[in-house]
């Protein structure tokens, strides 16, 4: 299958239609994760974690922790974080995988520091699209000057599926970080599979951004 062609009909519009009001809370999250509703989960890590860097990480779900850890068989121990009530920050013992157990709104570069670079997938297109400018105001104030962010995107007709992930048209993607940020489309993917056909929808692509931060 030729992966990098873009469906046919692909909507490129700015409307989110209907998703624009829906809103998907923490607990629904935690659910999905007890229920094993993760379709969205990768059976093989990115291998940017295997390139020597060091990943910071935050995840509401602490049973998504435990079984990332699990599954690349990392030891690791955890620790309360003094500055967030109720967090917790799962280190891997060789130190440079830190993942945090918080929801991403109660970091700070106070606590987390700032970042070379972001890989952004599965997260923007989860945030509910009302929190979207909170989302981008934070992740603007954890980025380094000329660092990169690489952001995935997931396009097809939001009037066929209510989300996540949410459609986040590239009008948005230029209004939300375009002040901050030089954007470049790299590449459009049809990711299209049976999960997508069950939901209702006829295309299903992803979208790779790279965003480089000028200021
Ligand atoms: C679509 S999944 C993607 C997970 C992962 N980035 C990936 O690509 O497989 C979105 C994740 O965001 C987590 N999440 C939802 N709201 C969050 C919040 N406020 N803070 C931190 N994580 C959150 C959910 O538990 C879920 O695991």
């Amino acid at each position: 299958m030729d992966r990098s062609a873009a469906a046919p009909g692909a909507l490129e519009g700015s409307d989110i239609g209907s998703q624009k009001d829906r809103v998907v809370t923490e607990e629904e999250w935690l659910q999905k994760w007890e229920m094993g509703n993760i379709g969205f989960h990768k059976e093989q890590g990115h291998p940017l974690v295997d390139m020597g860097h060091s990943v910071v990480g935050v995840e509401v779900s602490e049973q998504a922790l435990r079984e990332f850890f699990a599954e690349h068989s990392l030891p690791y121990h955890e620790e309360p974080v003094p500055e967030i009530s109720g967090a917790k920050k799962f280190q891997s013992t060789s130190g440079n995988v830190s993942l945090y157990c918080c929801s991403i709104y109660d970091l700070s570069s106070s606590i987390v520091g700032k970042f070379d670079g972001v890989w952004d997938r599965g997260a923007l297109v989860a945030v509910n699209p009302c929190d979207r400018e909170r989302y981008v105001s934070l992740m603007i104030t954890l980025m380094e000057k000329n660092s990169s962010y690489l952001l995935v995107t997931v396009s097809y007709d939001p009037n066929k599926h209510k989300g996540p992930p949410f459609y986040v048209p590239e009008s948005e993607i230029k209004s939300l970080f375009g002040n901050h940020c030089e954007i470049k489309c790299l590449q459009k993917v049809d990711d299209f599979s049976d999960r997508h056909r069950q939901w209702g929808l006829d295309y299903f692509l992803e979208v790779l951004y790279v965003l480089k931060f000028v200021a």
